[in-house]
Protein backbone atom coordinates (compact mmCIF):
# COMPACT_ATOMS: atom_id res chain seq x y z
CA UNK A 1 0.00 0.00 0.00
CA UNK A 2 1.29 3.35 -0.75
CA UNK A 3 0.27 6.23 1.65
CA UNK A 4 -0.07 9.83 -0.74
CA UNK A 5 -0.70 13.12 0.04
CA UNK A 6 -0.10 16.95 -0.66
CA UNK A 7 -1.73 20.23 0.72
CA UNK A 8 -3.16 22.30 -1.21
CA UNK A 9 -0.16 23.47 -3.30
CA UNK A 10 0.24 19.79 -4.51
CA UNK A 11 -3.34 18.66 -5.15
CA UNK A 12 -3.11 18.48 -9.35
CA UNK A 13 0.14 16.02 -8.76
CA UNK A 14 -1.55 14.29 -6.31
CA UNK A 15 -4.65 13.59 -8.12
CA UNK A 16 -2.57 12.83 -11.90
CA UNK A 17 -0.05 10.47 -9.82
CA UNK A 18 -3.37 8.19 -8.38
CA UNK A 19 -4.23 7.96 -11.51
CA UNK A 20 -1.20 6.80 -12.72
CA UNK A 21 -0.92 4.09 -9.74
CA UNK A 22 -4.34 3.39 -10.27
CA UNK A 23 -4.39 2.46 -13.96
CA UNK A 24 -0.77 0.41 -12.99
CA UNK A 25 -2.27 -1.70 -9.81
CA UNK A 26 -0.63 0.09 -7.43
CA UNK A 27 -2.80 0.54 -4.44
CA UNK A 28 -2.52 3.47 -2.25
CA UNK A 29 -4.38 5.63 0.25
CA UNK A 30 -5.19 9.08 0.11
CA UNK A 31 -4.23 10.83 3.29
CA UNK A 32 -5.88 14.59 1.51
CA UNK A 33 -6.44 17.45 0.89
CA UNK A 34 -9.14 17.15 -0.89
CA UNK A 35 -9.38 20.69 -1.35
CA UNK A 36 -7.72 23.48 -3.01
CA UNK A 37 -8.50 25.48 0.66
CA UNK A 38 -4.71 26.68 1.79
CA UNK A 39 -3.63 23.95 4.62
CA UNK A 40 -0.50 23.00 6.53
CA UNK A 41 1.89 20.61 4.98
CA UNK A 42 2.78 19.02 8.31
CA UNK A 43 -0.99 18.27 8.90
CA UNK A 44 -0.59 15.76 6.16
CA UNK A 45 2.77 14.66 6.40
CA UNK A 46 2.30 13.16 9.68
CA UNK A 47 -0.40 11.03 8.87
CA UNK A 48 1.29 9.89 6.06
CA UNK A 49 4.52 8.90 8.29
CA UNK A 50 2.51 7.38 11.10
CA UNK A 51 0.93 5.04 8.31
CA UNK A 52 4.25 3.36 7.21
CA UNK A 53 5.59 3.41 10.62
CA UNK A 54 2.34 1.22 11.87
CA UNK A 55 3.33 -1.12 8.49
CA UNK A 56 -0.69 0.08 7.18
CA UNK A 57 1.66 1.56 3.99
CA UNK A 58 5.14 0.26 3.15
CA UNK A 59 6.07 3.63 1.36
CA UNK A 60 4.62 7.42 0.45
CA UNK A 61 4.44 10.06 -1.85
CA UNK A 62 4.33 13.30 -0.23
CA UNK A 63 4.03 16.40 -2.75
CA UNK A 64 3.46 20.50 -1.39
CA UNK A 65 4.35 23.23 -3.72
CA UNK A 66 8.15 22.73 -3.59
CA UNK A 67 8.48 19.71 -2.04
CA UNK A 68 10.80 21.11 0.49
CA UNK A 69 7.95 21.95 3.25
CA UNK A 70 6.91 18.06 3.05
CA UNK A 71 10.59 16.63 3.26
CA UNK A 72 11.21 18.58 6.07
CA UNK A 73 8.07 17.65 8.03
CA UNK A 74 8.65 14.25 7.27
CA UNK A 75 11.93 13.68 8.05
CA UNK A 76 11.37 15.13 11.47
CA UNK A 77 9.56 12.12 12.36
CA UNK A 78 11.19 9.47 14.28
CA UNK A 79 12.33 6.78 12.20
CA UNK A 80 11.23 8.37 8.35
CA UNK A 81 13.72 8.98 5.90
CA UNK A 82 11.97 11.27 3.21
CA UNK A 83 13.67 12.14 -0.04
CA UNK A 84 12.86 15.04 -2.00
CA UNK A 85 14.09 14.74 -5.25
CA UNK A 86 13.31 16.36 -9.11
CA UNK A 87 14.67 14.22 -10.79
CA UNK A 88 14.38 10.40 -11.89
CA UNK A 89 18.02 9.42 -11.23
CA UNK A 90 17.45 10.71 -7.60
CA UNK A 91 14.28 9.17 -6.92
CA UNK A 92 15.63 5.47 -7.99
CA UNK A 93 18.87 6.62 -5.62
CA UNK A 94 16.39 7.22 -3.10
CA UNK A 95 15.24 3.44 -3.01
CA UNK A 96 18.53 2.22 -3.84
CA UNK A 97 21.12 3.72 -1.54
CA UNK A 98 18.90 5.35 0.99
CA UNK A 99 15.76 3.41 1.38
CA UNK A 100 13.45 5.79 1.57
CA UNK A 101 10.10 5.22 3.11
CA UNK A 102 8.99 8.52 1.13
CA UNK A 103 10.10 11.07 -1.77
CA UNK A 104 8.48 13.82 -2.01
CA UNK A 105 8.04 16.02 -5.03
CA UNK A 106 6.61 20.12 -5.53
CA UNK A 107 4.14 20.53 -7.70
CA UNK A 108 5.55 24.26 -8.64
CA UNK A 109 8.86 23.13 -9.83
CA UNK A 110 8.65 18.98 -11.65
CA UNK A 111 5.54 19.00 -14.22
CA UNK A 112 3.17 16.39 -14.00
CA UNK A 113 4.83 14.12 -16.48
CA UNK A 114 8.31 14.57 -15.37
CA UNK A 115 6.74 13.46 -11.48
CA UNK A 116 5.07 10.29 -12.73
CA UNK A 117 8.76 9.25 -14.08
CA UNK A 118 9.83 10.08 -11.08
CA UNK A 119 7.67 8.17 -9.38
CA UNK A 120 8.30 5.08 -11.80
CA UNK A 121 11.65 5.07 -10.91
CA UNK A 122 11.24 5.20 -6.94
CA UNK A 123 8.69 2.53 -6.92
CA UNK A 124 10.43 0.28 -9.33
CA UNK A 125 13.68 0.31 -7.29
CA UNK A 126 14.98 -1.68 -4.71
CA UNK A 127 17.22 -1.26 -2.06
CA UNK A 128 20.47 -2.44 -2.46
CA UNK A 129 21.52 -3.00 1.22
CA UNK A 130 25.34 -4.19 2.39
CA UNK A 131 27.16 -0.96 2.65
CA UNK A 132 24.30 1.58 1.73
CA UNK A 133 22.31 -0.45 4.79
CA UNK A 134 25.18 0.29 6.48
CA UNK A 135 25.13 4.28 5.94
CA UNK A 136 21.87 4.49 6.41
CA UNK A 137 21.84 2.64 9.38
CA UNK A 138 24.20 5.15 11.27
CA UNK A 139 22.46 8.16 9.80
CA UNK A 140 19.18 7.06 11.38
CA UNK A 141 21.52 6.62 14.60
CA UNK A 142 21.94 10.63 14.38
CA UNK A 143 18.60 10.98 15.68
CA UNK A 144 18.18 12.83 18.70
C1 LIG B 1 2.27 26.63 0.20
O1 LIG B 1 2.10 27.91 -0.31
C2 LIG B 1 3.72 26.23 0.10
O2 LIG B 1 4.47 26.97 1.01
C3 LIG B 1 3.88 24.76 0.36
O3 LIG B 1 3.13 24.05 -0.56
C4 LIG B 1 5.28 24.22 0.22
O4 LIG B 1 5.87 24.59 -0.98
C5 LIG B 1 6.18 24.43 1.36
O5 LIG B 1 7.33 23.99 1.38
Amino acid sequence: MIAIGSDHGGINHKEYIKEFLKANGYEYKDFGTNSSESCDYPDIAKPVCDAILSGECEKGILICGTGIGMSIAANKVKGIRAAHVTDTFSSRMAMEHNNAHIICIGERITGPDLAIEIVKSYLSATHLGGRHAKRVEKAMALEN
